[in-house]
C-alpha cells in the first residue's frame, strides 16, 4: 500500500487543530503507520524544502516551518498521496476545494496548516527525512477490508 508524509505545521499547532487534521485523514480510511512531535531544525526544513531553494519565499517558509514544534505522520492507504493531497486542499487556501482543510481553515499561502508529499518519490524521501531513525509500524487493522477491496 502507498504511504505519504504530512505534517502539521506550527500554525495549525498553535490554533489547536492537530485533533481535526489527524481525524480527517483517519475518518477518510488512511491509516496511521508512524507519528512523532518535533521542533524542526533549519537543516532539516532547508532538506525537507530544497526544491524550493532560491524562491522569495524560501527564507520565510524556512522560518515558518521551524517557528513552532510540529507533528510529522506517515498515512498508509491505497491512494494515499493522492487522497491526502485532496484532503488538505490547494497550496493556496483561497483556491482549495470547498471541505478541504486549506479552505475550511486557511486563507494565506504562508500559513495553510499542513504538508502532505506530493509524489511516490517525495513520499519515499520525506519518510527517510522525518522517521529515518524510527520506521513506520506495519500493522493489520480489523476495518481495512471496509475501506480497501
Ligand atoms: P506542501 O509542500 O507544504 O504540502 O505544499 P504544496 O505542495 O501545496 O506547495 P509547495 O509548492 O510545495 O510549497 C511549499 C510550501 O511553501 C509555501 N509557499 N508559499 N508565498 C508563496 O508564494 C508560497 N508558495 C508556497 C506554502 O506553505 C507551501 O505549502
Ligand atoms: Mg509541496
Amino acid at each position: 500500500m502507498e504511504r505519504t508524509l504530512i505534517l502539521i505545521k506550527p500554525d495549525a499547532m498553535q490554533r489547536g487543530l492537530a485533533g481535526e487534521v489527524i481525524s480527517r485523514l483517519e475518518r477518510r480510511g488512511l491509516k496511521i503507520v508512524a507519528i512523532r512531535m518535533l521542533k524542526v531544525s533549519t537543516p532539516l526544513a532547508k532538506k525537507h524544502y530544497a526544491e524550493h531553494e532560491g524562491k522569495p519565499f524560501f527564507k520565510g517558509l524556512v522560518e515558518y516551518i521551524t517557528s513552532s514544534p510540529i507533528i510529522a505522520a506517515v498515512f498508509e492507504g491505497n491512494g494515499a498521496i493522492k487522497g491526502t493531497r485532496q484532503t488538505m486542499g490547494a497550496t493556496n487556501p483561497l483556491e482549495a476545494a470547498t471541505g478541504s482543510i486549506r479552505a475550511d481553515f486557511g486563507l494565506e499561502k504562508g500559513r495553510n496548516l499542513t504538508h502532505a508529499s506530493d509524489s511516490p518519490a517525495s513520499a519515499r524521501r520525506e519518510i527517510a527525512l522525518f522517521f529515518g531513525d524510527m520506521p513506520p509500524t506495519a500493522w493489520k487493522r480489523d476495518t481495512d477490508a471496509w475501506v480497501f477491496e
